[in-house]
């Protein structure tokens, strides 16, 4: 008996099949499928639709299914339209019967939901170990050169000194929320809609809460209809995933600019570079502009994922069906994307020497106008009063560093000697406010970030249907 039996006569066109098909990408979520119908199952002998020895039954023919299918001992077959039916039909095969009541009072759009609901929360985890994983990469280096001179930019224009671990804080500081906007999106997925039905909720009386609370869910979706239909949950995931990705992709851009000669302030080590096919002399910093390509595709995941149903009438349609193989996509390519990151810098090697040697007399202007500030010259005077004098010595090729003491006291009378000793670790030191350059103000956040890493590694991470599985 095939699934539409009774009501379509003919087999589908070849075309048809292939375009329907959804298993080669769906076939994923059979774990939880498993889950869900050993859920469903239970919940069928609550009711009296299966006797006890039925519910232990579909149990172990469940497990069944997913060991067979584990150790690849189990064939598809042309019917197994998607991961729903090909559990049905297995189910009915082994026993016969108890199997053909297994979809009662349900549907493959409430069992779709729920299945890819859990999926998200597994992978949602994933992605949090993996953040949790690269902050702790940076950790070390953060402090190690909370020191380390760095030319900060504008506009990628030499702007005012910085240092290497504020610079790589400023990752750390992003990842931080990129982790926070995982678990939030947790938060959201983690509501049940099994019971839903079609569209209308289920026509037997099931407990929708007990069958939630068995899956892990912290609770069920309110309405049947949304509960179906919508897809906000992979949206959600892939945009945070889209966000993640971009930070990641903006800071392997940078790496790859620092890899240049014309910067030298860092190189990856072999096992993250690449030659070339036919200049022998090329080591390319292939790993970091790979993570700059595959954020544009986790982006697009994002626009796959909301066209899918801005325009979708309420509420199944099948178009809702291309939502598993974008969000997964999207979810593995930022899982590569920022395990790469970690082991690249885990591996990578700074060089401050270089970094000092771009450091540039003019990048001390600000604090020249800052002292004339303190002397009681009008902020905007004495900006103009810097940039003249940064000008003339510029057209005589000359920076600040480049005068002497004498020649600044000539020019700026009204400023002590310790006011025109002009250098940068004096600059890095006055960046004293929270989240500033000053080193002090680094270790504090290293003293932070140390704090997140212990209550991230104390509060360990939830069970979930794969961890569980496995
Ligand atoms: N394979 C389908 C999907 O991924 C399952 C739901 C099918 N529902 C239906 N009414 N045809 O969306």
């Amino acid at each position: 008996m095939t699934l539409y039996e009774g009501r379509l006569n003919r087999p589908v066109s070849e075309l048809m099949d292939s375009l329907n098909r959804s298993l080669p990408v769906d076939i994923r979520l059979l774990p939880y499928d498993v889950a869900v119908n050993r859920a469903w199952a239970e919940e069928l002998g609550r009711i009296g639709v299966f006797g006890k020895e039925e519910v232990e039954n579909v149990t172990r023919e469940l497990d069944a299914l997913l060991a067979e299918a584990r150790a690849g001992a189990f064939d598809t077959l042309p019917e197994d339209e998607d991961v729903h039916t090909l559990t049905e039909r297995f189910l009915t095969e082994r026993l016969g019967d108890t199997g053909a009541k297994i979809h009662t009072g349900r549907s493959r759009n409430d069992q779709v939901a729920t299945d890819f609901r859990l999926y998200i929360m597994d992978a949602l985890n994933g992605l949090m170990d993996d953040v949790a994983t690269l902050l702790g990469v940076l950790r070390g280096p953060i402090e190690t050169h909370a020191a380390t001179l760095l030319a900060g930019t504008t506009h990628l224009q030499p702007a005012q000194p910085i240092t290497l671990g504020h610079f790589l804080a400023s990752l750390a500081s992003a990842l931080l929320r990129d982790f926070d906007r995982l678990a939030d999106a947790r938060g959201r997925a983690a509501l049940c809609p099994l019971g839903s039905g079609a569209l209308a909720g289920s026509g037997f009386k099931v407990d929708r809460v007990r069958l939630a609370r068995e899956l892990g869910f912290d609770g069920v979706l309110p309405n049947s209809l949304d509960a179906i239909a919508d897809r906000d949950a992979a949206q959600e995931t892939a945009g945070v995933c889209a966000i993640l990705a971009a930070h990641i992709s903006r800071y392997a851009e940078q790496f790859v600019l620092w890899s240049h000669p014309s910067f030298g302030y860092l190189r990856f080590s072999d096992r993250w570079s690449t030659g070339s096919s036919m200049m022998p002399q090329k080591r390319n910093p292939d790993a970091m502009e790979l993570v700059r390509g595959k954020a544009s595709r986790v982006a697009g995941q994002v626009t796959t994922l909301l066209s899918l149903t801005k325009g979708l009438p309420l509420s199944y349609a099948k178009d809702l069906q291309e939502d598993k193989q974008a969000l997964f996509d999207a979810v593995d390519t930022t899982c590569l994307v920022v395990q790469v990151m970690a082991g690249a810098l885990a591996d990578v090697e700074f060089l401050p020497d270089r970094m000092a040697r771009t450091l540039t007399g003019d990048m001390l202007a600000t604090d020249l106008a800052d002292r004339l500030v303190e002397a009681g010259t009008p902020f905007r005077a004495a900006h103009g009063e810097v940039a003249r004098w940064v000008a003339e010595l510029e057209k005589a090729g000359k920076n600040p560093l480049d005068t002497t003491l004498k020649e600044r006291k000539k020019r700026f009378p009204n400023l002590s000697e310790k006011a025109l000793a002009l250098d940068y670790e004096t600059s890095i030191r006055r960046r004293d406010v929270e989240g500033g350059a000053a080193p002090s103000r680094v270790r504090e956040f290293v003293i932070k970030l140390d704090r997140w890493l212990e209550n991230r590694a104390a509060s360990g991470n939830d069970s979930s249907v794969s961890d569980s599985e496995k």
